[in-house]
């Protein structure tokens, strides 16, 4: 491992002095609760001794208004749609960064140099084959296998060829083998789907063109990748490379906590994402605006579904557990998605059906009173079937872009001298003791 990747985490700025400890009645008793102020003025009040001195825990189900940790890598202001990188804005990164730099920098904690991003690149590129074998693991899929499931299976599987871990350069090793093989793996599923051979990836191309080569190559024709398709893949997985403590990530730094090792905790934020509440939204808003062409366009119809809380219907790529304004990727992406189905010659009637629907919903009052706006998912996808994604690798594109948030939360844990195995608690709502009753009495 050169030296030179392996680069010094950048320490955090200082914290504002704590505030006078918060206090808590209960059953008469006055209980303190230290405050904590993060670098951007959040409040938190620790409870960690909470039980210790009242018995009492919180109660928190979907963990809405709880603190996991301390953490350094992203920001996110809901309420004003802010998103930071290690305090670089969304806005100032998008278009005009590669997503290595961005790896990189969630990784590493500074934006690399141009002499650390040529090394850094230069580690990606060599460890951008998965070993020949792991080829074998492919054939026991179904061709109708989702590419999720294939790429969880096969980052996990990761683990069985690099197994020794611990000392820090493996490590670091194991991050630049993960971020490498990822799209191999990826574009590997999308192949086992097409019943086509795999593409092995080039030393000549880049992180996203790479990619687009070991997805539509083929043997008997190499594919060209166009610049406005890498573009739009790096605006992509910048896009998508890391949101503070979301659903996936929060299952990263879960299973990490207990030590396994990287290859098993991003393979549990895998499946995490899957879900169609979180990643596997953006499959879902294709699928349902789709949905919405064969029934004649009638795109009114399915935002009155979505207010009646019978119909079991949501509007998915609407709506964010933090986010109570516009979702900043979400206007980067409908920014961008005029301008790169322009440049590809494509017209998309699911398009023009999503801006329909986002204009009904952004003067509904059911959306506006509950501060509904189109998060990432909701124009993404549009883009992706331009360039010729198919609707279930989706998910699979988002996982690729939140690789290196996953793996810098993760090193994070590993390195916070106060992380232990996480384990929550819970309040109890099942019947008190009562005797067993052994079979031949029942
Ligand atoms: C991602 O956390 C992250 O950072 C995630 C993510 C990331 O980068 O990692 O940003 C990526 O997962 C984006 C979200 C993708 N999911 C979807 O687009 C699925 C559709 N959205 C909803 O399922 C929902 O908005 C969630 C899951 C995103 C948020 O769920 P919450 O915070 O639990 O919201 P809620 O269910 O409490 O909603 C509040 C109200 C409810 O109505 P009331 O009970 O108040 O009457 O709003 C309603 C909800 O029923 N509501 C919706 C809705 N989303 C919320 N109603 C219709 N359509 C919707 N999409």
């Amino acid at each position: 491992m050169s030296q030179q990747t392996k680069a010094v985490v950048e320490e955090s700025p200082a914290l504002p002095p704590a505030p006078a400890p918060a206090r808590l009645t209960l059953d008469g008793k006055e209980h303190e609760l230290p405050v904590i102020v993060g670098s951007e003025g959040e409040v938190g009040l620790d409870i960690s001794q909470l039980r210790a001195r009242s018995g009492a825990i919180t109660f928190d189900p979907g963990y809405g208004n709880t603190g996991a940790c301390e953490s350094a890598i992203t920001f996110i202001d809901g309420e004003a749609g802010i998103l930071r990188y290690r305090g670089y804005p969304i806005e100032e990164i998008a278009g005009r960064a590669q997503f290595t730099e961005i790896c990189y920098l969630l990784i590493y904690g500074h934006l690399p140099t141009a002499e650390e991003l040529k090394d850094f690149e230069n580690q990606l590129t060599r460890h951008t084959m998965i070993h020949e074998d792991m080829k074998k693991f492919f054939e026991g899929f179904p061709s109708s296998a989702h590419p999720m499931a294939m790429l969880s299976s096969m980052v996990v599987s990761l683990s069985t060829y690099y197994p020794k871990e611990g000392r820090d350069d493996d490590l670091d090793l194991n991050v630049i083998r993960l971020l490498a093989k990822g799209p191999t793996i990826a574009a590997a599923s999308y192949k086992k789907n097409m019943g086509q051979p795999v593409v092995y990836p080039r030393n000549d191309l880049s992180y996203c063109s790479n990619f687009l080569h070991m997805m539509f190559s083929v043997p008997a024709e190499p594919y060209e990748v166009r610049p406005v398709l890498d573009r739009a893949l790096n605006l992509l997985l910048i896009l998508h490379a890391d949101h503070e403590q979301n659903c996936s990530t929060s299952t990263v730094r879960m299973v990490g906590s207990s030590q396994a090792n990287l290859f098993a905790s991003i393979s549990a934020g895998i499946s995490a994402l899957w879900g169609p509440l979180h990643g596997g939204a953006n499959q879902a808003v294709i699928e349902m605006l789709g949905r919405i062409r064969d029934d004649h366009g009638d795109y009114k119809k399915y935002v009155d579904m979505a207010k009646d809380k019978g119909s079991g219907f949501k509007l998915m790529g609407f709506g964010h557990r933090v986010y109570k304004n516009f979702d900043p990727r979400a206007k980067i992406l409908k920014a961008t998605v005029d301008e790169v189905l322009a440049e590809l010659g494509v017209s998309d009637p699911l398009l023009e059906i999503a801006k329909a629907l986002e204009e009904v919903a952004l003067h509904d009052e059911f959306f506006v009173s509950r501060k509904l706006y189109p998060n990432v998912d909701f124009y993404s996808g549009i883009i992706y079937r331009a360039m010729g994604i198919p609707t279930n690798m989706f998910t699979v594109l988002f996982a690729l872009g939140r690789m290196p948030g996953w793996i810098a939360h993760w090193r994070e844990m590993l390195h916070d001298p106060r992380n232990r195995i996480n384990r929550p608690r819970q309040i109890y709502t099942g019947p008190p003791q009562r005797p067993f009753v052994p079979l031949a009495q029942r």
